[in-house]
């Protein structure tokens, strides 16, 4: 990763910085508005519409479809023809925000965005005291909206790229092994692989009980809910059993003691265990971390997304999740290693994990 350094700018050149992270988070608030109205999806699916026509097919009031229009429009999300007063969602635009379940679909981070700066009392408070914000206190839009954007990776990617870049693991799950996904969320990587290798067996941990419930529903609406078990625990306090293949997927850097959560996994796996582990490639030297990921990645990780176990329990300082990783897992080489976003010219991107379990220290 090519070392960045965090920029001095004039004043103009800062003013107009702060006045386009201003408009983009405004914009990304109504950009939310309109997933949750589906008003992306409706001109994806029926094509361009002046406000009246918009407002008339997505059920909503006119005066509002021209606001949230003209602003799209400012913002370069959608296109603005003068001479029919037509707004149009570009084809090449609609994997972005009209797609569900696309690779790189931003509803779900919008809706999570939205979701998360809600309870930002508790966390102004958490700011003072030094405890964290539980996961109660964040809505469904936080949790709907995870679900949404994770699942992108799982519907994409897991099975098609992440998997098979793992040829011990897919031996492994082919063959029939035990597998343990720790912060399983609402279960949709072990759908996928339950539906993929029927012969394992698996079971999906989270430290938040009710994303446990949603995930037994997800498990049993896909029609492998006999074949996955769900329980709510703790894992950085152990895992009930030994497994062949442990994931975590986006848990680390969320956990309030990452490296006590990997120790909990090392014990966890049996001699010749694997563990898969998929997290923000980030640095624990900031001035690696410059750019649109590593700000995001720093936000969601420390100011913005609740630490899992209590209120109490505190984020641990530093940086967001791989400093974790990279101390414990002593040794990977490039083949094991699937890295996505490297479009993103510096700073972070995600990066999937193989560790066998001799190199988990
Ligand atoms: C960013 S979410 C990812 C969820 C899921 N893996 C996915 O990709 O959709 C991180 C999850 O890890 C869980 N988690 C964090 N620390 C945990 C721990 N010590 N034990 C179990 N789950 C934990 C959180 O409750 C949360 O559901």
């Amino acid at each position: 990763m090519a070392v960045q350094t965090i920029e001095t700018k004039t004043t103009e050149e800062f003013l107009g910085k702060v006045l386009s992270d201003t408009s983009a988070f405004t914009t990304i608030v109504l950009a939310a508005v309109g997933d949750r109205l589906g008003l992306y999806k409706e001109l994806a699916a029926r094509g361009p519409a002046t406000s009246a026509e918009l407002a008339s097919r997505a059920g909503i009031a006119e005066r509002y479809a021209r606001e949230w229009l003209g602003a799209m429009a400012s913002a370069g999300y959608l296109i603005y023809d003068p001479d029919d007063r037509r707004f149009s969602l570009p084809s090449q635009y609609s994997p972005i925000i009209a797609q569900e379940g696309a690779p790189y679909f931003f509803g779900g981070i919008h809706q999570m965005v939205l979701g998360m700066s809600k309870p930002v009392d508790r966390l102004i408070e958490a700011f003072k005291t030094g405890g964290g914000v539980t996961q109660s206190s964040y809505d469904d839009d936080m949790w709907d909206g995870l679900e949404r954007f994770t699942n992108g990776w799982f519907e994409n990617l897991l099975l098609q790229q992440w998997i098979p870049a793992m040829p011990l693991v897919e031996a492994k799950l082919k063959k029939g092994a035990q597998v343990a996904d720790v912060g399983c969320g609402r279960g949709r990587a072990l759908i996928k692989l339950a539906e993929a290798f029927p012969t394992s067996t698996y079971i999906g941990f989270d430290a938040f009980a009710p994303t446990i419930e949603r995930a037994r529903q997800n498990a049993a609406d896909a029609g492998v809910g006999d074949r996955i078990r769900f329980e709510a625990r703790d894992c950085a306090q152990g895992l009930p059993a030994t497994y062949d293949v442990i994931t975590t997927f986006d848990v680390i850097h969320d956990a309030v003691d990452p490296a006590g959560l990997l120790k909990a996994i090392r014990r966890a796996l049996k001699p010749d265990g694997v563990y898969v582990c998929l997290d923000i490639n980030c640095s624990d030297r900031l001035e690696e971390n410059a750019g649109p990921l590593g700000a995001l990645a720093k936000r969601l990780g420390r100011s913005g997304s609740p630490s899992p176990s209590s209120a109490s329990s505190a984020p641990r300082p530093g940086s967001p999740a791989c400093d974790a990783c990279r101390s414990r897992i002593r040794s990977t080489t490039s083949t094991n290693c699937v890295r996505n976003h490297d479009r993103v010219a510096g700073g972070p991107s995600v990066l999937a994990l193989l560790a066998p379990a001799a190199f988990i220290t």
